[in-house]
């Protein structure tokens, strides 16, 4: 059975950099606060009108298609992950199939969140090794800045995130020393709630009387969206951060170490770990506790913020990019994030 191999891979950012001190015009934050919690100086936000989730993508998508020596119309499956879709259906899968100009492949939309790419990556990487495509295009991509909170009743969350987008192509590989090893992907959705955006959703407060949702009376049937609903600011993101970050630095440490011993390998063993760029204080902590070294870790938070679906191509790319992933290298994808859902990929670059 021959295995997956990444055989291109892209990113894209947009061109507008967004300062911790710019946020201070719209909210009461300030850097240092910012930098502390999360390790964040700045982030991008993609055009207000010009860019969507689905033309960043298609910007990725083209230089991971150059790389990996083949073209748009040779593409044979395209798995889409993102958490903030062009529009509410249908998926961005499609709007790339379109706005690439591929033949009438197949198109899956991914809804994992941060560990969203992980999850794309582990279907195309069953579909390969089934045999059934030869060129799959993995695309991770976001644009959180059209829906965030930028009030300080905000604040805890809109200075994380930040917009951009990474794709691969995975083809198959007969090298025994190369590609995709294993993935191992998780879930836990008894705190579904913590880290969630409540409405638009048909969830009509189905589940419990968690004060999230506010319904508006309607004819025949519940409301979507409504007045009320955006009143409460129930179309932002909600965050118990705290939480949040108790159960990553537990399940980020443990999925990692799960792939590496799936392999028979050790900590020590890894050249490169790229983590989901939740905060950097998360990939700091489980740096200290699987004791790896600076280099062993690729953070650029810093630069970017918090991509979710899109961070852990975005920071792979950029990593390939400066020359710190090599042939041969055995290099570790992890994510933790909404759901609670969490995943990791052990590959020989
Ligand atoms: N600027 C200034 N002050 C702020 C800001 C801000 N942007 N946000 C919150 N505060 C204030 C709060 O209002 C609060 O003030 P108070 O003490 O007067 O009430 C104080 O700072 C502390 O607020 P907390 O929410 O308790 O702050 P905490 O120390 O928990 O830090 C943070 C928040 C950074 C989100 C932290 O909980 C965290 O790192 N959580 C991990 C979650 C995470 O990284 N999520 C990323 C997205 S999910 C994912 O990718 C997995």
């Amino acid at each position: 059975m021959p295995r997956s191999k990444i055989a291109g891979i892209g990113k894209y950012v947009p061109e507008r950099v967004v300062t911790n001190q710019d946020l201070t015009q719209y909210m009461d934050t300030d850097d240092q606060w910012i930098l502390e919690r999360t390790g964040i100086k700045e982030r991008r936000y993609a055009h207000r009108t010009e860019e969507t989730t689905t033309t960043m993508a298609v910007e990725a998508a083209k230089i991971a298609i150059e790389r990996a020596g083949t073209t748009a119309q040779e593409i044979d499956f395209i798995v889409f992950a993102t958490l903030s879709p062009d529009y509410y259906f249908p998926g961005c899968g499609v709007m790339l199939q379109r706005a690439m100009k591929m033949k009438e492949v197949g198109a899956l939309d991914v809804r994992n969140q941060c560990s969203g790419f992980l999850y794309a990556i582990s279907v195309a990487d069953q579909f390969i090794k089934s045999g059934m495509y030869k060129n799959i295009l993995v695309v991770g991509s976001e644009k959180h800045s059209f829906g965030l909170d930028f009030s300080t009743r905000g604040r805890n969350i809109s200075v994380i995130f930040g917009d951009g987008a990474g794709a691969v192509v995975l083809q198959p590989t007969e090298k025994t020393d190369q590609g995709i090893l294993s993935t191992h992907l998780h879930s836990d959705g008894e705190s579904a709630e913590i880290l969630a955006m409540y409405n638009p959703g048909t969830h009509a407060n189905h589940w419990g009387e968690k004060n999230y949702a506010d319904f508006d009376e309607a004819p025949i049937a519940q409301m979507f969206m409504s007045h009320k609903m955006i009143d409460k600011a129930q179309n932002f993101p909600f965050m118990d951060g705290q939480s949040v970050f108790k159960k990553a630095v537990v399940k980020f440490p443990e999925v990692i170490m799960e792939a590496l011993l799936a392999n028979g390998y050790q900590s020590t063993d890894l050249n490169m770990l790229i983590p989901h760029q939740a905060n950097l204080r998360i990939s700091q902590f489980v740096q200290q506790k699987l004791k790896l070294t600076e280099d062993q870790v690729y953070n650029n938070i810093q630069q970017y913020g918090n991509t979710t679906a899109a961070s852990v191509p975005i920071a792979l790319c950029e990593a390939w990019e400066k020359g710190k992933i090599k042939e041969g290298d055995l290099v570790c994808l992890a994510a933790f994030g909404s759901g609670f859902t969490w995943a990791s990929a052990l590959l020989k670059w």
